[in-house]
């Protein structure tokens, strides 16, 4: 956890932060007077944050938030908190920390006005010490998103991230007042922001203790007399530590820093701070090396949505989610297009992802009517900075992005706001390099390269260009900020010979598509700006001087649902679907991204009798596959040139289409596809079985349509309905169709290409949640989930 240590219960340690998510009542409509005590909010419903209402919504063409904001409801909300004054307030420093709440909240502390908060995506805090009383006090929150649309995406709404509520001493490290930075050596430079709102100067002791990742001390400052007047005190230590152990994508080991406060030999704060000990360089020629060594930046975009789960953040879910993306072989994420919750960048830290940190879709021109743009004048400055300060401990971020596809790069505006962003940000971090995703790849007309203030050529699409890049901008440091945008509907395949560009271009309305509201998962399909993902891969691969690229986009998002008009409501450009169940092409990536040996073949194996099937296979770490059909050998393939996959046209018989993958002529994988019957039986596959009684954990069920022998069936979109009981509850519901109307929040799906996801969540107590899968004609399955204590 970082900027202090998170207890259960405010008490008198020097510094307590403690989660403020329970027992708020919520109205979902306008009720100006609900910002006074007065006010009786008896009937409104109680719930726990993060808490997103659109997600609870029902889907509808009308929504003023389009399809291309996921089609469900937006509006006004309100958010009341009574709670007891923390022990001790008149003389402590209380603070009341929002993570996100998208958008435009307003809080009130007992009917006093705090302040207001634009940015949906921005984290904030009031101080509350001042009007706190003894006894029962009183938080009320307004978020109104109801200008719509104001999206590009889908956004969510409410108090969708975690509250805190923090207890310092008035002599205390600042909120985010820590920043650490290290070189490779182990030189550790701290800077620390000591608050003092004592209204008179103060003398004190500051003392940093270092630990590493097994507890142990590694550096302890020699403790440095400070004297603080009331404005505060910026202090700056340096200190060495011993062959430090490096962070890196494969060992993401961190550093403890607890910066200590005494005043009279008593502690008064403790403030920790995690930090990471890396180095890296972007090269013009080279392209990107970590800790000296070169390795590409095989990155993929990502929404902050959580699927079924909507907007409301949940630890587990962005954990499944980057766990999914490390077994690809993915090694960075670009939080598109917005800063994103604090957990998200911990769990990068941890896990071993690089993050290029991204503030803004837009600046002052608009891309939707009522989106920042409205903001930009007032906020961009606020905004832009507490993202950097918020985030700049974490090891992970090795990109500050000033914006995706800004407008202003068309126009001589963008020169001097580029110049202004990217001096805010260096003014408050040196280390990292500032970059913008561009589309223009004209520079004499992108009026932000024309600021010649980037560090970096983000490039967007484009993937043709890659190649004579060193040529056309010799010395330029070059990363593909963002490629692909193939569209993929997962278990659909449609014939593999042509590639389609959906829609084909600027002007031609969409008129292709199909009755199944889908794209072929043969990784044959594309917006005209982009390419398959094979197309792109090709090229980026090829040259040393392209640092890495970002693949639009790791998992599918509500919202943006090109090409296809309603009722598609969510992105089919996604590797992963928005259920988590891997699309194909996930297969061609772990196939190049990772050592581990992949063999993957496509499509599935129930067609017409005698129809021309095209088999593809996806492999590593072999020189050959071979394919038989019912013990037939089809022949052996092998990749040539800079193929990714070999293929054959197969006539479909059914029964078993088995690939041998072989190296030196011996086998290496084994993997078969079979001909399905008909739907017979469910199966329940739990991603974990034993999770935490924390009422936030999460067990993600695979929900399979078998047929009598076992074999999933390709086809099958039986209604599941399901039945909880025990210690939890259905967090949410998917298939990964990304035309359903069905809502998220029931206990019923239809399966999709034979699959469906049931996400159950536990409460605190600690038991087993037992779910049962039902649909009529179908052998019926449940399984248990333990829920522990911990
Ligand atoms: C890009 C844009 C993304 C997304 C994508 C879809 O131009 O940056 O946000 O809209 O297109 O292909």
């Amino acid at each position: 956890m970082r900027g202090g240590t998170t207890k259960q219960s405010i008490s008198e340690e020097p510094r307590t932060r403690i989660s403020f998510n329970k027992e708020w009542k919520f109205f979902l409509g306008d009720e100006p007077g609900a910002k006074s005590p007065a006010y009786t909010d008896s009937k409104w419903r109680k719930l726990t944050l993060p808490h997103d209402w659109s997600i609870e919504g029902k889907f509808d063409e009308k929504n003023p938030a389009k399809p291309e904001g996921g089609g469900l409801p937006t509006g006004i909300g309100w958010y009341r908190k009574e709670f007891n004054a923390p022990a001790n307030f008149a003389n402590r420093l209380i603070t009341i920390e929002f993570d996100g709440v998208y958008k435009n909240s307003q809080v009130w502390i007992n009917g006093k006005y705090l302040g207001k908060r634009p940015y949906g995506y921005s984290s904030f805090a009031y101080e509350i010490s001042k009007y706190l009383k003894p006894g029962k006090n009183l938080i009320s929150v307004k978020v109104d998103n109801a200008a719509q649309p104001d999206s590009r995406w889908y956004s969510g709404s409410g108090i969708y991230r975690n509250v805190w509520l923090t207890s310092s001493a008035k002599v205390s490290v600042a909120k985010w007042g820590t920043f650490v930075t290290a070189d490779q050596s182990g030189k550790v430079q701290i800077e620390t922001q000591i608050q003092n709102k004592t209204l008179k100067p103060q003398s004190a002791v500051l003392v940093h203790t270092i630990y590493d990742a097994s507890g142990k001390l590694v550096l302890k400052t020699k403790p440095a007399s400070v004297k603080i007047d009331t404005s505060g005190k910026m202090i700056t230590s340096e200190d060495q530590i011993k062959n430090p152990m490096l962070w890196s994508v494969t060992n993401p080991k961190q550093y403890k820093l607890v910066t200590q406060i005494l005043q009279n030999n008593k502690l008064v704060d403790a403030y920790e701070t995690k930090f990471g000990v890396r180095s890296f360089q972007f090269d013009a020629e080279k392209g990107f090396s970590l800790n000296g060594k070169s390795m590409k930046i095989l990155g993929v975009c990502l929404h902050h949505d959580l699927g079924a789960l909507g907007a409301a953040v949940n630890v587990r879910a962005m954990e499944r989610q980057l766990e999914i993306m490390k077994a690809m072989g993915v090694n960075a994420i670009r939080t598109a297009h917005n800063p994103p919750a604090p957990e998200f960048l911990d769990l990068c830290d941890q896990m071993g992802f690089l993050v290029m940190d991204e503030a803004f879709d837009m600046w002052a021109k608009k891309k939707t009517k009522n989106d920042y743009h409205l903001n930009f004048a007032e906020w961009h400055k606020r905004d832009l900075e507490d993202m950097v300060v918020r985030d700049r401990n974490h090891p992970s971020i090795i990109l500050w992005s000033i914006g995706n596809e800004i407008r202003e790069q068309f126009d001589s505006t963008g020169i001097a706001i580029t110049k202004e962003l990217v001096s805010m940000v260096k003014n408050l971090d040196k280390t990292r390099p500032v970059i913008s995703a561009l589309t223009e790849t004209d520079s004499t007309k992108n009026f932000i390269y024309q600021a010649k203030a980037l560090d970096i050529y983000g490039l967007n699409y484009n993937h043709k260009k890659y190649k004579d890049f060193t040529k056309n901008y010799p010395g330029v440091k070059f990363l593909a900020t963002e490629t692909t945008s193939a569209l993929q509907t997962r278990g659909f395949y449609d014939t593999a010979d042509t590639i389609r560009r959906w829609p084909k271009d600027g002007k031609t309305k969409f008129m292709e598509g199909n009755k199944e509201w889908s794209a072929s998962a043969y990784d044959n399909v594309s917006a005209y700006w982009g390419s398959t993902h094979e197309e792109t891969w090709k090229e980026a691969k090829k040259y040393d001087h392209v640092s890495g690229l970002f693949v639009w986009t790791g998992f599918d998002y509500l919202g943006e649902p090109l090409p296809y008009p309603w009722p598609a409501r969510s992105s089919y450009f996604g590797i992963v679907d928005l259920a988590g169940f891997p699309k194909d092409s996930y297969y061609m990536y772990q196939s190049e991204w990772t050592d581990q040996p992949v063999l993957h073949i496509l499509p599935h194996w129930n067609w017409e009798q005698g129809k021309s099937v095209e088999v593809w296979a996806y492999y590593n770490n072999a020189d050959e596959v071979e394919l038989y059909l019912n013990g037939k050998s089809l022949g052996k393939k092998s990749k040539q040139n800079d193929d990714l996959h070999v293929l054959w046209k197969v006539n479909f018989e059914p029964g078993t289409l088995k690939a041998i993958s072989r190296k030196n002529g011996k086998d290496v994988l084994t993997t078969a596809v079979k001909t399905a019957g008909i739907p017979a039986k469910i199966e329940l596959v739990a991603d974990r079985s034993k999770i935490k009684a924390d009422g936030k954990d999460l067990s993600f069920i695979t929900v399979k349509i078998l047929d009598a022998a076992g074999n999933v069936v390709p086809n099958a979109d039986n209604l599941v309905d399901f039945k909880v009981e025990g210690s939890g509850f259905i967090a949410g519901v998917d298939n990964g169709f990304q035309a359903s109307l069905e809502p998220f929040k029931a206990n019923y799906r239809k399966a999709f290409h034979g699959l469906c996801l049931a996400i159950l969540r536990s409460t605190e107590k600690a038991g087993m949640i037992k779910l049962t899968a039902t649909s009529a004609g179908l052998a019926s399955s449940s399984i248990t989930v333990n829920t522990v204590k911990l």
